[in-house]
């Protein structure tokens, strides 16, 4: 057997095997890496190749298992030994030499393939669309749409909310709460014909405003200052 082979099979994979594998192999590839085949490597992960074939201060890999960056540890949970860590760095000064090799690149794709997103809606020429529909005010066009699909589905419209309905919807959706009586006396008594546009202007002037879609970007920013989970990870610019 060749002898990088050979140092691979007796001193690497097991060090893979026995720390790595279980979140870098054919199960889990966290951090989109895998280490249980030669291109898994090769291709690297999320942050490209894990290493660099004859020089180890080059490699992310080596950063991580010396546990340089407090935020980058690999394996997260206990350091390799002294002698596992030479090991991986004499292998990659070697050349890393691994005969597992020929497998399927993993990377997967992810997202719209080129084609794809050249049909991508905001990639595509504007085109007007026939307004077919009979809306209530004809000069609407999005009520033309809506009314068009009533039309294909034998629907009508409700019947035009009154001035109560419409300010308390107008409260609930732009800032999520309702107005107070005083608030509704305001609109009711406000007898201008751009008493409606005011009231939306000034909602969406509001610092609750704000709040409220903040808490929408909140939820699905999923915020937190830490990863959690066991291994807590900071998010420094969080
Ligand atoms: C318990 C799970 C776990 C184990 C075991 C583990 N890793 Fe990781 N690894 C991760 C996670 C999660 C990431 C993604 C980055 C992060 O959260 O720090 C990662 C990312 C990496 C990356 C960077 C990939 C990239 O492109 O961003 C390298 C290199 C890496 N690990 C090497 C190793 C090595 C070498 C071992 C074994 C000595 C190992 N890991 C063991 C969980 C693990």
């Amino acid at each position: 057997m060749d002898e990088g082979v050979a140092f691979f099979e007796s001193r690497i994979r097991p060090i893979f095997l026995d720390n790595c594998l279980e979140c870098h192999g054919p199960d889990k590839q966290k951090g989109g890496l895998r280490l249980d085949f030669k291109e898994g490597w090769e291709i690297g992960g999320d942050n490209g190749s894990a290493l660099v074939p004859g020089s180890p201060e080059k490699s992310r890999l080596v950063h991580a298992i010396h546990y340089e960056d407090a935020d980058f540890q690999m394996p997260p949970k206990t350091k390799l030994s002294a002698d596992a860590i030479a090991a991986l760095e004499d292998w990659i000064s070697m050349g890393a030499p691994d005969p597992h090799s020929g497998e399927i690149a993993h990377k997967k794709q992810e997202g719209l393939s080129i084609e794809e997103g050249c049909n991508f809606w905001s990639f595509r020429p504007i085109e007007l669309p026939e307004l077919s529909g009979q809306a209530q005010d004809p000069t609407d066009a999005i009520d033309q749409f809506i009314a068009a699909k009533h039309d294909a589905n034998g629907l009508q419209f409700a019947p035009e909310a009154s001035r109560l309905d419409l300010v308390r919807r107008t409260y609930f959706t732009l800032i999520g709460l309702p107005p107070t009586p005083g608030q509704i006396q305001a609109y009711l008594d406000d007898k201008r014909p751009d008493a409606f546009e005011r009231l939306v202007d000034t909602l969406l002037d509001s610092p609750q405003y704000g709040e409220r879609w903040g808490r929408h970007w909140l939820d699905v920013a999923r915020f937190a200052e830490s990863s959690g989970g066991g291994r807590t990870l900071l998010f420094k610019d969080a």
